[in-house]
């Protein structure tokens, strides 16, 4: 038995981390549809974007977002029993603020992560997220839904900045986790988890994301 037990995590390692080949050839086929949301519990509204992978991106920004810094609202749904889904704000793993979500018993832990290459991100000390009371797990879906500060604007590889349009288009990356048993404390923000399985781009339009100031002021103050 133990010996079986041993060769099951050594199996359910390299499942953890695909070939880059393999998880390309994986999600290439993967689409992204579109779609509106308002959240029951905060009002708020969101641009929608799910993939095949069964996960689901939301974004939201207020009317009144402007300049470099401003707040962005994120939901990021993935089915109940899976590891963790995770946003990037750069349309790359690395150099991007990375807002990562998994289940923790009946709530939700929530992060914000940053890479400079394809190793395990660690928590990024230029944004937060105040998380929102609809985050949860339920008997299908769990969700991390939080407002990120410091998500709009960050550092790129070498110098510079990037900084997203609240009136624009962004590229986002998305991965998921389809693995129980993948964050080793997911009670801890700053846990260790395994490699995602999935993982793709999408574009994601703040423009016609924003809600009026006093709608998105309204629900990041259930915070
Ligand atoms: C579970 O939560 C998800 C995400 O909020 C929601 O879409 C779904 O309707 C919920 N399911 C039930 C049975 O309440």
């Amino acid at each position: 038995m133990k010996a079986s037990l041993i060769f099951q995590s050594l199996v359910g390692l390299v499942m953890a981390v695909p070939a880059a080949d393999s998880a390309d050839a994986l999600v290439a086929r993967q689409s992204v549809v579109t779609g509106k949301y308002c959240s029951p519990i905060t009002q708020l509204c969101y641009n929608e974007y799910t993939t095949q992978g069964g996960s689901t991106f939301r974004v939201a920004v207020s009317d009144a977002a402007a300049g470099t810094t401003f707040d962005i609202a994120v939901q990021l749904l993935a089915p109940a029993g899976q590891g963790w889904v995770g946003l990037s704000f750069g349309g790359s793993m690395t150099y991007a603020p990375l807002a990562v979500g998994w289940p923790n018993g009946q709530s939700v832990t929530g992060t914000v992560r940053w890479a400079n290459g394809h190793t395990m991100p660690t928590v990024y000390s230029g944004a937060t997220l105040k998380i929102l009371p609809d985050s949860g797990t339920n008997g299908t879906h769990y969700m991390l839904s939080a407002i990120c500060t410091g998500c709009s604007s960050f550092p790129r590889s070498g110098s510079g900045t990037k900084t997203l349009n609240p009136s624009g288009t962004f590229r986002a990356a998305w991965a998921q986790n389809i693995q129980r048993g993948s964050v080793a404390q997911p009670a801890n923000p700053a846990s260790n988890f395994n490699y995602h399985q999935y993982f793709n781009y999408f574009d994601a339009d703040l423009g016609s994301a924003k809600v009026p100031a006093a709608q998105f002021q309204a629900a990041a103050a259930l915070a």
